[in-house]
């Protein structure tokens, strides 16, 4: 059982339709937020159940039915870095469906990623995209964003939007802000309903093309003498002041 185990979540690991969510944080968002559970394992479900009615009074009873008891060496084997609350699990990834996201009529802002290389920045910009009630988060180049790290730092509010990786995006009639430190000073009122927000990749910023294609460009103004803010602190900055203000 425990070599067929850890082949599982190695290649759970790896594999587009599935989502490997790693510590209590992760899972209990996870399970709020609807995630189809393939399989569970903790070291120690008692303690994974008073955890629950600790921090999640609406998940305690029955998650330790639901989870299989392994040893903290086949834990150790299954994820790269053992999450102290001794639980992982595998779940099915829900189906992002772009275009319907792109053609909603509703006000909530969409996050673009150009190319971002740092699995904790994309974790944290789910995460805060998942708590401003973002549209979805969308990312271009070869980083999956569902990648188990990614999950981790997002402590597991993927399931709380579409998060999705896209080859280019695609035309729509949403407003395209490149939110770039070149840009005219952010304001609520430069924020216009359903706007594709773009932000570039943690080295280089955003490609010429999208800068071109872009209505707008927005900077978060700076302190003279600092060049930029980290990615995944400018996402927060820009989603926070358009949900402040709606
Ligand atoms: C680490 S920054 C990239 C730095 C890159 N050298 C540049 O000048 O754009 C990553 C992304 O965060 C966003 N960003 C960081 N600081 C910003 C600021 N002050 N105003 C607007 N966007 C900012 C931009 O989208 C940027 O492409």
């Amino acid at each position: 059982m425990g070599d067929e185990l850890i082949h599982r979540f190695r290649r759970a690991r790896r594999d587009p339709e599935l989502a490997v969510i790693e510590g209590f944080h992760a899972l209990k968002h996870a399970l709020r937020f609807g995630a189809e559970l393939v399989e569970a394992v903790a070291v120690d479900p008692d303690a994974l159940e008073a955890l629950a009615r600790d921090l999640a009074p609406d998940l305690a009873g029955g998650l330790a039915d639901r989870v299989e008891t392994i040893d903290a060496e086949t834990l150790a084997a299954i994820v790269p870095l053992v999450p102290r609350t001794g639980v992982v699990a595998i779940a099915r990834r829900p189906r992002a469906d772009v275009a319907a996201t792109l053609a909603d009529p509703g006000p909530a802002p969409i996050v673009l990623l150009e190319d971002p290389r740092n699995m904790g920045n994309i974790g944290a910009c789910v995460r805060v995209a998942a708590a401003a009630d973002a549209a979805a988060m969308l990312t271009t180049g070869e980083h999956d964003p569902w990648y188990p790290d990614a999950v981790r730092g997002a402590a597991g509010l993927h399931f709380a939007l579409p998060v999705a990786s896209i080859e280019t995006l695609p035309e729509s009639d949403r407003p395209l802000l490149a939110i770039d430190p070149e840009g005219e000073d952010l304001e609520p009122d430069r924020l216009p309903p359903r706007a594709v927000l773009a932000f570039g990749t943690e080295r280089h910023g955003l490609s010429g093309g999208l800068l071109e294609r872009a209505d707008a460009r927005i900077a978060i103004p700076m302190r003279a003498g600092v060049s930029s803010l980290n990615l995944a602190t400018s996402v927060a900055v820009v989603l926070f002041t358009w949900r402040l203000a709606n």
